[in-house]
């Protein structure tokens, strides 16, 4: 059995929280909740608990044009998507044809299947799957490594297909997390619900993601979560002071938990991040660890 469940390969992907999270949801009454991710990225953790049945519906929300319109065709036009994956060649000139729409500001600018095929594309071809990236083995190809070691077609269009079925329970939103979030506060009080924030990393963000936080947009993110009364909700960050000294104040809950990330193979490490919240968090070293290496 394979242990990849998501076609990206995402930097900074939260799987491991997932056992953490259903046991969170299980033990403050939330299973069966709306549950927001509105920093969406992979959204490993929303998928894979609507997979296994413990919430209902989920709401994303990504800013970047690449990685939302992947998400939109996955669940709008996932035959497109898997006869595009198909009749593509994985290699540097459709990764240079393909470039330019890196550029594109605005989902509806583009064609969305162009624009969701390229950010599949550069996940799985770019290094360590970082949009911004230039491809594995080098624009000239002269690594033992090529291009196309990521992009295993057939188990991309199987997990493509899978996820596809949930299109029902899944709506996507290109926009900005705390815009979005603002919009639809109403919302709240009509249903269960619980927002998981996983906003660009303090210290690492700005070379992970093409859109990443400035200090004052990580201080915005903690005045919005300062007043959220209507809903739990969840964050997760780098275990950095000045992190810390945004959230205390506010009556909320901090754990630490280690993420193996592997920003590559070789440099496989272990880093300390927070988890946040307005719960109780229990300790996160009870759960068993998963290690993702897709
Ligand atoms: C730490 S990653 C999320 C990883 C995700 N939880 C996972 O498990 O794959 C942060 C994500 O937020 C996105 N992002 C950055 N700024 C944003 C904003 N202002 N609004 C919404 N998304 C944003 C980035 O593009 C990136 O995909």
């Amino acid at each position: 059995m394979p242990t990849t469940i998501n076609p990206l390969r995402y930097p900074g992907a939260k799987r491991q929280l997932v056992p953490y999270i259903s046991r969170l949801l299980e033990s403050n009454n939330l299973l069966g909740s709306t549950f927001y991710e509105p920093y969406a990225g992979s959204a490993v953790v929303g998928l894979e608990l609507l997979q296994k049945g413990l919430i209902n519906k989920l709401i994303l929300v990504e800013k970047d044009v690449l990685i939302y319109s992947f998400w939109k065709c996955v669940f709008s036009c996932a035959e497109e998507l898997c006869n595009r994956i198909e009749e593509t060649s994985i290699d540097i000139k459709t990764w240079i044809t393909l470039k330019p729409l890196r550029d594109v500001k605005n989902p509806h600018d583009s064609n969305l299947l162009d624009l969701g095929f390229a950010g599949l594309f550069f996940n799985r071809t770019n290094f360590s799957g970082i949009l911004k990236a230039n491809p594995i083995g080098g624009i000239n190809q002269d690594s033992s490594y090529k291009i196309d070691c990521r992009f295993n077609k057939p188990l991309l269009i199987a997990l493509i297909k899978k996820l596809a079925q949930l299109k029902d329970r899944v709506e996507i939103h290109w926009d900005d997390a705390i815009n979005f979030m603002n919009k639809i506060k109403s919302n709240f009080l009509k249903e269960k619900s619980f927002v998981y924030f996983d906003p660009p990393y303090y210290s690492k963000g700005e070379k992970l993601y093409r859109h990443f936080y400035s200090s004052v947009d990580h201080e915005s993110l903690a005045n919005f979560v300062r007043h959220s009364k209507h809903y739990d909700w969840l964050i997760s960050y780098d275990d950095a002071p000045y992190i810390c000294g945004l959230y205390s104040g506010i009556g909320a809950k901090y754990c630490p938990f280690y993420l193996d990330y592997s920003v590559s193979k070789k440099q496989r490490s272990t880093g300390k991040e927070l988890l946040i919240s307005n719960l109780p968090l229990p300790p996160v070293n009870i759960y068993k660890k998963l290690i993702i290496n897709n």
